[in-house]
């Protein structure tokens, strides 16, 4: 079955479940049911701001089952460039917004002799649809949970009254963190650790389990480079032949796209490499967590990375 490109839902619920995180519920527009996906899968919500349209990417939390809505969690960023502030402002039960259907680029490995969670903060969201799945595999699993404090653990009563003792959590404020060496060095062989939050905690994370001899393919996180913003620059289409201003709280995505230039894209957030553009003249500020070394002279991801050079020209 061959689903549209982009879905429209409406928003059936809102609640607030701690001071800086909104869970919203969609469900189809039109009736009927929505896309199944599997757990750790992500959708990209579309805001139609005043001068611009927002996309951001937000992992699913509802069950993957559950094809009669989605859920997903928000955390209002303070530095927001626009996206978070606007589904905790703008949004309101009874609003429309467009999604692209389900991707996943944080499967679970149904391999594996034992499966390890953490996540720090809001990095809790994929998680919440990896625990309707992993009890039915039959390998054991533990979570490992880390917030600043008990007033900011998004979900943490739900979570607890699901996994009992299978739930470990760090709160920050009675300085209690997570310790990767301790926790990675004791598990058996065969286990796969998932990651998912604030790029400290998922470099600490992959690092100790490297430095550790685990196989990459046992190493696993989900690290969304929301695009920050930079100085401006032009950039040039060679094949299109035009030349467009990408201003400083803007992507060079977003700008590409607000000129009528498509470009492929799941994540926005420069780790799936849809957006892999070829770079023909200028210097790239990369920011991606995609694109190889060998690669960074001649190619560029145009969803989080800028320009070092005042232009840029572009295979497009
Ligand atoms: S859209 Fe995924 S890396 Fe750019």
């Amino acid at each position: 079955m061959k689903f549209p490109e982009t879905l429209s839902v409406c928003v059936a619920n809102i609640e607030e479940v701690t001071p800086l995180v909104k869970r919203f519920t969609l469900v189809p527009a039109e009736g009927g049911s929505l896309p199944g996906f599997s757990a750790g899968s992500h959708i990209m919500v579309h805001m139609p701001g005043e001068e611009r349209t927002y996309r951001n990417a937000y992992s699913l939390m509802s069950a993957p089952n559950d094809r009669s809505c989605y859920q997903i969690g928000v955390r209002r960023q303070e530095e927001s460039r626009g996206g978070s502030v606007y589904m905790h402002e703008k949004v309101k039960t009874g609003d429309l917004l467009r999604i692209n259907p389900p991707a996943n680029l944080f499967a679970i490995d149904r391999l594996s002799a034992k499966q390890i969670l953490i996540a720090g903060g809001i990095g809790i969201t994929p998680f919440m649809s990896y625990l309707k799945e992993l009890p039915d595999l039959g390998v054991p699993f533990e979570l490992h949970y880390a917030y600043r404090a008990q007033s900011h653990a998004a979900f943490r009563e739900l979570i607890a009254a699901q996994l009992g003792g299978q739930l470990h959590t760090y709160d920050a404020s009675r300085d209690e963190f997570i310790q990767p060496r301790v926790l990675l060095a004791a598990q058996p062989l065969g286990t796969h650790v998932y990651v998912c939050g604030p790029e400290g905690l998922i470099d600490a994370v992959v690092e100790t389990a490297r430095e550790l001899g685990w196989p990459e393919s046992h190493i696993h996180y989900e690290q969304f480079a929301a695009p920050q913003p930079g100085a401006p620059f032009k950039v040039s289409c060679a094949k299109q032949a035009c030349e467009i201003d990408v201003p400083g709280d803007m992507s060079l995505l977003d700008a590409l796209e607000a000129a009528g230039v498509d470009v492929p894209n799941m994540c926005r957030g420069g780790v799936c490499g849809q957006c892999e553009t070829g770079l023909l003249e200028g210097e790239a500020e990369h920011r991606d967590n995609y694109l190889p070394d060998e690669a960074r002279d001649r190619k560029i991801m145009p969803c989080v990375s800028r320009a070092r050079s005042a232009r840029l020209v572009l295979d497009l």
